[in-house]
């Protein structure tokens, strides 16, 4: 996979996924703007590793729910690294309740998180795309529960749902422009989303043995499948979605 002369755009880029993300770009050769709102420590960190090993990478703080904060990313990559080659909708947050426990309050936050950002990230992303005439890449970071009902866990699933037709409407909207837009869907993975799980060992065995590869993944299992999405090696693939799940969709429930 070669990413060399692509700058890339990651939001939530500083941590769990996101920041796995941002270690296969650079890797795989790609300039990339690291989005954070929280801890620009662990954003420097990532720089000075990139920057260490010979890449290229720089961290900007942007609220990825507003479009002011979208256009700073893009408006970052052009001025740093000449352009946009593509942009990782990644930024998102789980907060787990039922139907009826849920909030009108706390349903809009988790929408505007996961879902507003990404309509708009895609929508920025491929105005500049357009107006480069070069194309590009939209990948969304979405989640097994994007088909899957997980009870318990209401405005996630909701926020899902949504990212899987934003995927698939965008795409066939932006096809005959050059622009692909894929999503990748992570099953449970090792990060701090997952992290009170993480920490109880019985919840962790009982996640585990739902997975038919008995293991949750490592964050860099779905950011190495990211880049693919990216990369050129998969440029016939747009309007879908890749599941990256261990086959925990196919095992038993969401936990
Ligand atoms: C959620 C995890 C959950 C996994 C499998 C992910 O999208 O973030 O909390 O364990 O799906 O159900």
């Amino acid at each position: 996979m070669d990413l060399h002369g692509k700058s890339v755009v990651v939001t939530g880029g500083n941590s769990g996924i996101g920041a796995a993300i941002v270690r296969s770009l650079a890797a795989a050769g790609a300039a990339v703007v690291i989005d954070y709102v929280s801890q620009p420590e662990d954003a420097a960190d990532l720089v000075k590793d990139i920057v260490a090993a010979g890449g290229r990478a720089i961290g900007v703080e942007a609220d990825v729910t507003t479009t002011a904060g979208i256009d700073k990313l893009i408006g970052t990559a052009v001025d740093e690294f000449g352009q946009l080659d593509a942009f990782v909708n990644n930024a998102g947050m789980e907060l787990r309740h039922s139907l009826l426990e849920v909030d009108e309050e706390t349903f809009a936050k988790v929408m505007a998180v996961n879902l507003t950002s990404a309509v708009f990230g895609t929508q920025r992303a491929a105005k500049r795309f357009i107006q480069q005439g070069t194309g590009g890449v939209v990948v969304n970071v979405s989640s097994v529960h994007e088909d899957w009902p997980m009870p318990g866990n209401l405005s996630y699933c909701v926020s899902k749902g949504g990212m899987r037709m934003l995927t698939r409407t965008a795409g066939v909207e932006l096809g005959p422009q050059g622009v692909r837009v894929g999503s990748v869907a992570p099953g449970a993975v090792d990060t701090p989303i997952n992290a009170a799980t993480m920490k109880d060992d019985a919840l962790r065995q009982k996640l585990e043995n739902s997975i038919p590869l008995r293991t949750v993944a490592e964050p860099s299992e779905i950011g190495d499948v990211v880049a693919f999405v990216v990369s050129d090696a998969a440029k016939y693939m747009t309007a879908t979605t890749v599941f990256v799940d261990g086959g925990i969709m196919h095992g038993s429930v969401g936990l």
